[in-house]
């Protein structure tokens, strides 16, 4: 009997000692890479990193296993942020408006009323000579831009609106993104900036903390402030794209080979954004006004330029490293808006 237990016992340790390990390498083979978000799983943000996960998985399946994080599970934009720029997250999507208090030079895409046009705004955040440094020069922060997401334009609603007119904004608070620059323009409106998280909103307006917020259609519908605020007018005040940032050292610490790889997937992550986008604008305008009873307001936006627009002489003047990319803004709209004449032109 002894000489049995014996060898099931010596048995049992062999397992312990070449089995286990081999799973264990097996299952450490693969490096897992975090993406967290704070957009739900319908949003096209979701959808644009599903398609991520599908094509590195289908290329690099072996050595990598993405795991996709959104409705802010691993924390608020702030702190996922800082958690990629330790490496705890690889990929984190977040707000261009929030960046600007890790790096300043993303505070040029802040400025209210900078892109006239969405195709200006498309032209500009596709050339990478112009966002390129920014998108690279941000090492010493602990991470990199690869790619940009579509996050439309942003408008007010509030629950006592619409709002018409700047005077109407006039003693009503009203959420911001946490960044000085969307503080200032509310100051600049008239109105009284409470900055907040994103997730903290939908409560905020309900429970009379706040008078309204101002963000895109998909707030409306896919966070459900469309329950709360009846009205939505377009002043289409920014174009406030979402950044795809990276750790740093993770890209550094990746194979040549596989980099390739990574950055066909994140070309193909953010073409997918774009075009979900596009979609779910629309459906959200559809179900926020059929379903949920939202009305949208075509407000005169000059008043509102007028009044946001020393925030680019403000901005300039604290920052002079940005007059260069201020400018090659200004030259690519020229020339966006020259080909859209041309265009014009020979379609007569
Ligand atoms: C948009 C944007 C998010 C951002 C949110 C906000 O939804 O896509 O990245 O967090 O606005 O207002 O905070």
């Amino acid at each position: 009997l002894f000489s049995q237990f014996a060898i099931i016992l010596s048995l049992l340790s062999v397992l312990v000692m070449v089995v286990l390990p081999v799973q264990v390498q097996a299952e450490q083979k693969q490096r897992i890479i975090r993406i967290a978000h704070n957009q739900s799983s319908n949003h096209p943000t979701h959808i644009g990193m599903e398609a991520f996960e599908k094509y590195i998985e289908q290329e690099l399946g072996d050595k990598y296993d993405v795991q996709i994080y959104p409705s802010e599970l691993l924390g608020t934009q702030t702190n996922m942020v800082q958690l990629t720029q330790t490496g705890a997250i690889e990929i984190t999507v977040a707000s261009n408006s929030i960046l600007e208090t890790f790096n300043q030079q993303f505070q040029i895409f802040n400025l209210p009323y900078l892109f006239e046009t969405p195709e200006i705004y498309h032209a500009v955040m596709n050339d990478p000579e112009i966002v390129g440094p920014i998108f690279n020069g941000t090492e010493e922060s602990g991470f990199i831009t690869k790619a940009w997401l579509d996050a439309g334009t942003r408008n007010f609603y509030v629950t006592k609106g619409p709002i018409e007119k700047p005077s109407d904004l006039s003693g009503l608070k009203i959420r911001v993104q946490q960044s000085p620059t969307n503080v200032r323009m509310m100051e600049l409106l008239g109105g009284s900036a409470t900055p907040m998280g994103f997730g903290d909103v939908y409560t905020a307006i309900q429970s009379g903390v706040i008078d309204g917020a101002e963000n895109n259609e998909l707030a409306l519908t896919e966070n459900g402030h469309g329950d709360i605020v009846k009205n939505y007018s377009y002043t289409l005040h920014q174009m406030i794209p979402d950044e795809v940032i990276v750790n740093s050292r993770f890209l550094d610490e990746l194979p040549a080979e596989d980099k390739k790889i990574f950055d066909k997937g994140f070309q193909i992550m953010q073409d997918t954004q774009h075009q979900a986008w596009q979609e779910k604008v629309e459906e959200a305008r559809e179900k926020a006004e059929k379903d949920m009873g939202v009305k949208f307001n075509y407000p005169d936006t000059a008043p509102f330029r007028e009044a946001v627009m020393p925030l680019h002489k403000e901005v300039l003047e604290a920052n002079p490293s940005l007059e260069k990319i201020y400018k090659q803004i200004e030259e690519k709209a020229k020339t966006v808006k020259a080909e859209d004449k041309e265009a014009q032109a020979d379609a007569k």
